[in-house]
């Protein structure tokens, strides 16, 4: 044999028996690169003979090269194939998500329910002063709620507002009627906790402003939103009662869910459940804004958020919702 010829079978040995790709690559440039005894030997060919001889070589160990090279890749291909498999069958990993707390979800459809009225939401804000949350409502001087002990004072003149009823004076003040709004936030009370009372609370406040509107337009009002929030067979009443800032008052009361109205431990043996307060707008109310009452009507109705979702999830203690326990939340 000559040395060329042990020289080819050399290579070819090395070249077959390249595990990886990059054995198979440094192989190639000892045996195939430029300064390769090959290239060198190639470089200095005088004679055809020679030339032929070694170009043959060359071009033998480049196809053995290039076949291996094609083969690795394939075994590569497979391997992966074999272990990085995919059931595209199988369930997919659940993530947790999470979803909306109660409250959010009977703010939200309050919101509906009133925006399909044509009303706009608003949502105002919950440091509050004396005159908005107290004075242009029309409290007397001596009503309870203005003591520090019913009502979280900052100074004389701010409170946290204890309901969401000014925000019936702002917008009076921001736009000409008509008016229909219905405003969402958070309202603060200085009560101790139990089940019934959180001195945190959430309310929707309605206010409608127009001409010739009546006790009827409020009980029609209410009756829709009640039955969008409770269910198509929901019944309204009225009972009389006093607000500073409205003429006449009343408590709207919706008919129990849980026994059809015909008395239970949930409304008390008495077949309704109290929904908040409503009444027509004072005419003391038009005149701290600036409106004339013999032109404009109005009503207004106030009703706890917390209530409603109590009331619809069926939750007998008001703590549950502000606690943020996940296992209770989780449920709703
Ligand atoms: N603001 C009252 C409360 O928190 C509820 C209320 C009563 C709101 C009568 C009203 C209303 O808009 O007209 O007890």
């Amino acid at each position: 044999m000559t040395n060329w010829e042990q020289h080819e079978q050399e290579a070819a040995q090395a070249i077959a028996s390249a595990a990886t790709s990059d054995a198979l690559e440094e192989v190639r440039v000892r045996y195939l690169g430029r300064k390769s005894e090959l290239a060198l030997a190639l470089r200095e060919v005088r004679d055809r003979e020679s030339g032929m001889l070694l170009n043959g070589i060359r071009q033998r160990l480049e196809t053995a090269l290039a076949e291996r090279e094609q083969r690795l890749a394939d075994e590569e291909l497979d391997r992966r194939l074999r272990e990085e498999v995919i059931d595209v069958t199988l369930p997919g990993e659940e993530l947790p998500v999470g979803h909306l707390h109660p409250i959010t979800q009977v703010r939200r459809m309050v919101e509906d329910a009133f925006l399909g009225l044509g009303y706009e939401v608003r949502d105002d804000r919950e440091v509050e002063t004396v005159e908005y949350n107290f004075d242009k409502l029309a409290f007397l001087p001596t009503h309870s709620a203005r003591s520090p002990r019913d009502t979280f004072f900052f100074d004389d003149t701010h409170v946290l507002r204890t309901e969401t009823s000014p925000s019936q004076i702002h917008i009076l003040e921001e736009k000409a009627p008509p008016i229909y709004m219905v405003s969402i936030g958070r309202v603060y009370r200085r009560d101790a906790i139990t089940a019934t009372r959180y001195p945190i609370f959430h309310q929707f406040e309605g206010l409608a402003v127009d001409k010739g509107l009546t006790l009827a337009d409020l009980k029609g009002t209410l009756l829709h939103v009640m039955r969008q929030l409770y269910g198509p067979d929901r019944r309204v009443r009225f009972r009389t009662h006093y607000f500073p800032f409205t003429e006449p008052s009343i408590e709207p009361d919706v008919s129990c869910g849980i026994c059809g109205g015909a008395g239970c431990r949930t409304c008390k043996f008495s077949g309704w459940i109290e929904m908040g307060g409503a009444g027509m707008v004072d005419p003391q109310v038009f005149l701290n804004v600036g409106l004339d009452p013999e032109e404009w009507s109005g009503f207004a109705f106030g009703c706890g958020l917390e209530r409603t979702a109590q009331l619809r999830h069926d939750i007998p203690d008001i703590r549950a919702l502000w606690e943020g326990d996940l296992r209770v939340l989780r449920q709703f």
